[in-house]
């Protein structure tokens, strides 16, 4: 394995993501571990290299973390990024300064002799010969002298020593980050000192991922019990399949239904954990409260309040009876969530305004202290994608966990103006058949289903009606709107071209099969302008 440590760079974890990526296991670490944690860890023989990341500090301010000197005599590579390059120069004889000229962004690396890390990796080559790589940095200080026994491995205009090797003692540093896909070779260069360098065997597979985190949670909770809000969305449900192998009844999940899910999404939810996993599962149905709470209501940002608003009190109400304790029952004392590394980065960095109302409604923020719960997030460590892997190797139907996203407020933000029942119903049922259809639906040139090849596609009700004929008479009913995206990170996004196939198919259905349905459009417009969803 490979131990990170971690002395608060915002990517630290994407060098484990790196790790993980080239199937190794990695750990990650702070910094200030001793000498004797560090020995013990290495102890058993398992440890092949070590990793020192960036900092936060290095860029903003001073710091004066140090890697624990036992680092340097455990006879492992040892490969430092960014920070974890100046603290090694520093810690074996060289010499850190401050940067006079900040560097922050991408820069063109000259690689210098052939070192094992860096041979033969290059995005082009200067008419002289020499290997260039295209990098991302972000530094202030910088390394103005070679500790002994270190050579030059890479260099910039601005910064003469980006880079050096003792190859010896098989030390690494790089003052760019190799974590991020900004620096095209990155991923090249970390599975070269993973796999090549430190000779880590590439046996690493998600499902000992799953050994490790139950291990972890199981000595986390010991005897005691956790409450979990499912809501059939794949972090939440990935964090109970995880947390139920791992305690099986000493988890209980609650699903609130505000009666704005999909249809059959319910049940689906209810037979996957109750039905297959035989998770302990409350569904609290509180269809008639939310719809009676959202009557008359018409603002798009007082509905999404009001959803929001009653889904942490309904789950609240649940949590606390549970917390309490009944029938052989001790009570709660974990809140699980399924928080993923991306909501770690967002709560920690600069929050946009979507950011904010995403977490308020899907992490329910803030309610572990209101109910005196300790946090339980088995996913905090991993990426979307890991979370996907994770929970097919949990068992999750494939369909669950690569759905596409489905906001907190549901079918709320998808009726546009008021709320009602008889048009959650119509909606429901037209967009069943628009997501089937896009599922069935195969492009010839890639044999994907449209499905796969949409971020996200659905159905929004409009509560106008226009005319229509049919058989020998007058229908005046309702319109819906199919909006199909693609995006790589909802930010921006672009209308997705369908095949004109496809959307015949998908009209002329719901028309026929969902009487109140006389008009079927496609939504045409690219975010921005646009939003994705239209409330
Ligand atoms: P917009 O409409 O802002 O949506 O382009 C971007 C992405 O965010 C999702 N979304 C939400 N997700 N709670 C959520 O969990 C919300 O309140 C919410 N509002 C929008 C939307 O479905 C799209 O994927």
């Amino acid at each position: 394995k490979i131990l990170i440590l971690d002395f608060g760079s915002q990517v630290t974890q994407l060098i484990a993501r790196r790790v993980r990526e080239a199937h190794v296991l990695s750990e990650v670490h702070p910094c200030d571990v001793s000498d004797e944690w560090v020995r013990e860890y290495a102890a058993d023989g398992h440890l092949k290299g070590v990793i020192l990341s960036g900092s936060h500090a290095s860029v903003y301010e001073e710091t004066t973390d140090k890697a624990p000197q036992a680092v340097f005599d455990l006879g492992v590579p040892v490969l430092g990024i960014c920070y974890g390059m100046q603290t090694m120069a520093h810690q074996l004889g060289g010499k850190v300064e401050g940067g006079h000229k900040r560097e922050f962004g991408f820069a063109s690396v000259r690689a210098h002799g052939h070192t094992a890390l860096l041979k033969d990796i290059a995005d082009f080559t200067t008419p002289e010969g020499h290997g260039m790589l295209n990098v991302w940095m972000s530094h202030g200080d910088k390394v103005t002298e070679l500790p002994p026994g270190f050579k030059l491995m890479a260099s910039t205009d601005s910064c003469p020593i980006a880079g050096m090797a003792d190859e010896a003692r098989r030390y690494y540093a790089l003052q760019f980050h190799p974590e991020v896909t900004h620096t095209q070779q990155g991923k090249a260069i970390l599975e070269r000192f993973v796999l090549g360098i430190c000779e880590a065997r590439p046996d690493w597979v998600m499902r000992d991922h799953i050994a490790e985190a139950v291990a972890k949670i199981r000595e986390q909770v010991g005897d005691e019990e956790v409450i979990l809000g499912l809501s059939g969305g794949v972090d939440s449900s990935v964090a109970a399949a995880l947390i139920h192998r791992a305690i099986g009844d000493q988890l209980t999940c609650v699903f609130v239904d505000h009666g704005l899910l999909r249809l059959n999404e319910g049940d689906m939810v209810m037979e996957m954990f109750e039905g297959k996993l035989h998770a302990k599962v409350i569904r609290v149905d509180a269809s008639e409260l939310f719809l009676g709470k959202l009557a008359g209501v018409s603002d798009p940002e007082a509905k999404r309040k009001i959803i929001g608003g009653e889904f942490v009190t309904v789950f609240k109400q649940e949590a606390a009876k549970l917390k309490a304790g009944d029938g052989g029952h001790k009570g709660a004392t974990f809140l699980a969530q399924g928080t993923i590394y991306p909501d770690v980065i967002e709560s920690g960095g600069a929050k946009s305004k979507k950011a904010v109302t995403i977490k308020s409604h899907h992490n329910v923020g803030g309610l572990p202290e209101q109910l005196g719960l300790k946090l339980l997030e088995p996913l905090r460590d991993l990426f979307k994608d890991e979370v996907r892997e994770l929970g097919v190797a949990l068992g999750l139907p494939p369909e669950m966990v690569y759905r596409h996203p489905f906001p907190g407020p549901g079918l709320g933000v998808r009726i546009l103006g008021e709320v009602k029942k008889e048009y959650a119903d119509l909606l429901r049922r037209a967009d069943a058949i628009f997501i089937e259809e896009l599922r069935n639906f195969k492009d010839d040139a890639t044999g994907k289903s449209w499905y796969d090849l949409t971020s996200q596609a659905f159905t929004v009700f409009l509560p106008v009606k226009s005319v229509g004929v049919m058989g020998d008479g007058r229908t005046y009913d309702y319109v819906v709107a199919l909006r199909a995206v693609q995006t790589s990170d909802f930010m921006t996004a672009d209308w997705a071209e369908l095949p004109y196939a496809l959307l015949k198919k998908v009209s002329g259905r719901i028309i026929n099969e969902v009487r109140g349905i006389n008009r079927v459009t496609y939504d045409v417009s690219s975010k921005p302008p646009a939003t994705i969803e239209w409330e």
